[in-house]
């Protein structure tokens, strides 16, 4: 069934566990994906990432993301990652998204306010809910030493309060892609931050984080946590051997990627605590 993230985070306010936001390219993706939480009973989020926006046909794939979440047998969100502009937001909203993220981490504070609300009031007019972000999640590299990369707790408030977002990314030493070196993560900063704000919290970058830091994550206070290049590794990883193997070559590699995509959730999502849900 197909629901907002707000509907979809609202279980985390019943039990403490994360709901798993993945990334995905395909129909095989999303397929994988949504098998692990019916297979798990989880509510879960698919998302397609704004840099992808262009280079795939966004409204074909907007379309097989929400048929697959309205015939899901549990709660699915269907999620634009990272936009960065109105236009996108609004043809993420007319091809029937129920979230969308505006990414207005790069923007002064005020603007970041300024445009974030503005997106809010629109996207909640039709039901829409809205993930705002401050702070810098880069890709690859945190720049551990520099403040601004680091979400500001007073920030962080003054920011839900006047934006009236949904949920809010923040910055405690992730990134996106693949890590150099071990992340390490501000869990103070976090926990400083969940008791000024009472949004819905998100974590980015999950990818190459240890159990232990994601279940650290979820209990100072995360409620989304996002995946995507762990999924592509793992197809990029298993695929090469299997096509070598295999006879029935073109069909087998689609169920493939989904059979791939599922079992890397479903070791997510049993990490998070997103089991028994529904
Ligand atoms: P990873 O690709 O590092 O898992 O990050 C996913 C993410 O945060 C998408 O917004």
């Amino acid at each position: 069934m197909l629901v907002n993230l707000n509907e979809v985070l609202s279980y985390t306010k019943v039990k403490k566990f994360g709901v798993g936001m993945f990334n995905g390219l395909s129909a095989d993706f999303y397929e994988g994906v949504i098998d692990a939480a019916e297979q798990l009973r989880c509510p879960i989020i698919i998302g397609v990432a704004d840099r992808f926006v262009d280079r795939l046909d966004f409204e074909m794939i907007a379309e097989v993301m929400i048929f697959l979440a309205k015939r899901a047998s549990v709660p699915v969100c269907v999620h634009l990652d990272h936009a960065k502009s109105l236009k996108n937001i609004m043809r993420a909203i007319k091809a029937g998204f129920t979230s969308v993220m505006f990414d207005g981490s790069s923007l002064q504070f005020e603007e970041n306010i300024k445009r974030t609300k503005e997106i809010v009031e629109i996207a909640h007019s039709v039901g829409v809910s809205v993930e705002g972000e401050l702070g810098v999640v880069g890709r690859g590299d945190f720049d551990f030493k520099n403040p601004e990369f680091y979400t500001k707790p007073n920030e962080a408030e003054e920011f839900a309060q006047k934006t009236n977002v949904d949920a809010l990314a923040v910055s405690i030493g992730t990134v996106h892609g693949v890590y150099k070196g071990k992340p390490k993560l501000d869990f103070e900063r976090l926990s400083e931050i969940r008791k000024r704000v009472d949004c819905y919290l998100v974590l980015h970058g999950g990818s190459g984080l240890s159990d232990e830091d994601f279940k650290k994550c979820i209990e100072y206070g995360i409620n989304k946590v996002n995946i995507f290049t762990d999924l592509t590794l793992a197809v990029n990883a298993q695929l090469p051997e299997f096509i070598k193997q295999t006879e029935d070559l073109t069909p087998a590699i689609f169920e493939k990627i989904r059979e791939i995509v599922k079992q890397e959730a479903i070791k997510k999502l049993k990490i998070f605590g997103s089991y028994n849900i529904i």
